[in-house]
């Protein structure tokens, strides 16, 4: 797991140019949730800086930490000036400081559950918020997501990452809501979806696919032999639902 965790970094050009960026409905949304002003912000796992714009264009001081190095020199690539960057694991920040808003993209789930949510409460002030977010992409035709996951069928089985904690799908509160929910230290838990369609060529899709870690993890032939066959059963282009799924709780006064 760890292997796949740091398995980005080898992608870090390509994630930055296939991967849909954050709507700033997210941002509006953590904010009306936060009730009053954000001044500063520590994301975890902040990759190429996709989520890292969002919250700094919104004028928060925002301390961006990825532990991968190869990710983090593609976000220094493009960011703006209220940005630090900082390489380092979510394990290895140091509690000493506290942030109006703790959040992670896409990132939370490659964290260690160990003491996850201690680490978590003293990077937050109290009061602050925390959020994270995930964008489960999935072609948007139940029919074209049955042909591709068919084809790539011999070579992987299931290509997204299983809930952490277990939670069945069909149930109210997802992961990480539920830890939340359990923890001592959060309180005020949501769950919310900023419903979001994409329209993109299949040529973009495949590439897209190619920094999911999954298929990462994949030996070059195989790889190459899964995304020619899912290129098989795709139009030219394809609508994918790229949803975000957001978390939200408040660290306890
Ligand atoms: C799917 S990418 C998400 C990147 C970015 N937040 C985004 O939304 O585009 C997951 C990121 O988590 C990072 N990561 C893996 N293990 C981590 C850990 N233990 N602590 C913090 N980040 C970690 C990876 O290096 C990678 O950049």
């Amino acid at each position: 797991m760890v292997a796949r965790a740091l398995s980005f970094g080898a992608v870090a050009e390509a994630y930055e140019r296939f991967r849909p960026g954050y709507p700033v409905e997210l941002l509006d949304l953590v904010m009306a949730y936060a009730g009053g002003p954000i001044r500063t912000a520590l994301e975890i796992g902040a990759g190429t800086g996709k989520a890292t714009r969002l919250f700094a264009q919104g004028g928060i001081a925002v301390t961006a930490t990825e532990p991968d190095a190869a990710m983090l020199a593609e976000m220094r690539k493009h960011l703006p000036a209220n940005v630090t960057t900082v390489q380092a694991a979510f394990e290895d920040l140091p509690p000493d400081t506290s942030y109006e808003l703790v959040y992670s993209a896409a990132a939370l789930h490659w964290t260690n559950p160990e003491g996850r949510w201690a680490r978590m409460a003293a990077l937050v002030r109290p009061g602050g918020v925390f959020a994270s977010f995930g964008v489960p992409i999935q072609l948007a035709d139940p029919a074209l997501n049955e042909a591709a996951r068919a084809a790539r069928a011999a070579y992987l089985e299931e290509d997204g990452v299983p809930s952490p904690d277990g939670t069945p799908a069909d149930r109210p509160m997802q992961w990480p809501g539920t830890e939340l929910q359990q923890s001592e230290w959060f309180t005020d838990v949501r769950q919310s979806v900023i419903e979001r369609r994409l329209t993109m060529s299949a040529h973009d899709y495949i590439g897209q696919l190619s920094t999911v870690s999954a298929y990462v993890m994949l030996q070059p032939a195989d790889r190459d032999q899964v995304f020619r066959r899912i290129l098989q059963v795709l139009p030219e282009t394809v609508e994918l639902n790229a949803q975000v799924d957001v978390h939200l709780a408040r660290r306890h006064h």
